[in-house]
């Protein structure tokens, strides 16, 4: 029997465990990479039956540009044939797609096809999807207070954590409620640091490839449980 559980507004996974679930089956980890694939599908398809309004997923860090080039390559063909593939089903499924990072460094033929794929969807009201690529929690803080002291250099005055949070790539964005690690990695690997402070963590050992609707649905049941009091007294 379902519970009646408390359905998170914005839920981010760190999908975690590709290489390992590729090599334990004696293949290249691109073949990892593949599989993921499917789990992101099963995920976008859940997040949309219970009603979560925002799915983040940490599919490319700034530090991942520093894995073998056929690996990389690899990653961005998948990003590319997920957009180009997925957008129709977005735009069923009142979809929002969104990508978050430093696009200086992805190729000009994946930035046009993200930005098509995001003005397309812009109107879609059912659920964000959000895919960070080439991100960094720290790469995200530095840019916006570089940005805020470009738009204020004549001046300058003490700023609240509000205004570094609009200046965040993330703005506008509820800050996750729940995040979950795959793989059993227990860390947070300089992802949203800023946006993460009073987020649930919830890791599980099962590697990203094999993550599927009933997993999603015990982190959502272990958040549920979780008693959110954000430093104050109940
Ligand atoms: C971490 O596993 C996973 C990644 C760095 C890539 C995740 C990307 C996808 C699943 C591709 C599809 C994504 C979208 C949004 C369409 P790892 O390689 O670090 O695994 P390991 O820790 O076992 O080596």
């Amino acid at each position: 029997m379902e519970l009646d559980i408390k359905v998170p507004q914005h839920v981010t996974i760190i999908m975690d465990g590709n290489g390992r679930w590729a090599k334990m089956r004696g293949e290249e980890r691109l073949f990892g990479h593949k599989a993921g694939t499917d789990s992101v599908r099963a995920c976008v398809e859940y997040a949309v039956e219970k009603g979560i309004r925002y799915l983040s997923l940490f599919a490319f860090s700034e530090e991942n540009w520093e894995r073998p080039a056929a690996e990389v390559e690899g990653l961005m063909q998948l990003m590319l044939k997920a957009i180009l593939e997925e957008t129709p089903l977005f735009q069923k499924n009142g979809i929002r797609f969104r990508v978050i990072g430093d696009f200086s460094r992805l190729s000009d033929k994946l930035k046009c096809e993200i930005d098509e794929c995001m003005k397309l969807t812009e109107q879609n009201g059912v659920l964000d999807l959000i895919v960070f690529l080439s991100y960094s929690g720290k790469w995200d803080i530095l840019q916006a207070v570089n940005r805020y002291i470009a738009d204020n250099k004549d001046d300058l005055r003490p700023i609240t954590a509000d205004t570094i949070s609009s200046y965040l790539s993330t703005a506008g964005i509820p800050d996750p409620d729940l995040l979950v690690r795959t793989s059993g990695e227990q860390r947070i690997s300089n992802y949203m640091l800023w946006q993460t402070a009073y987020t649930e963590y919830y890791f599980t050992e099962v590697l990203w490839p094999d993550f599927r609707k009933p997993h999603f649905q015990a982190a959502i049941e272990a958040f549920s449980r979780r008693d959110r009091r954000f430093g104050k007294v109940k």
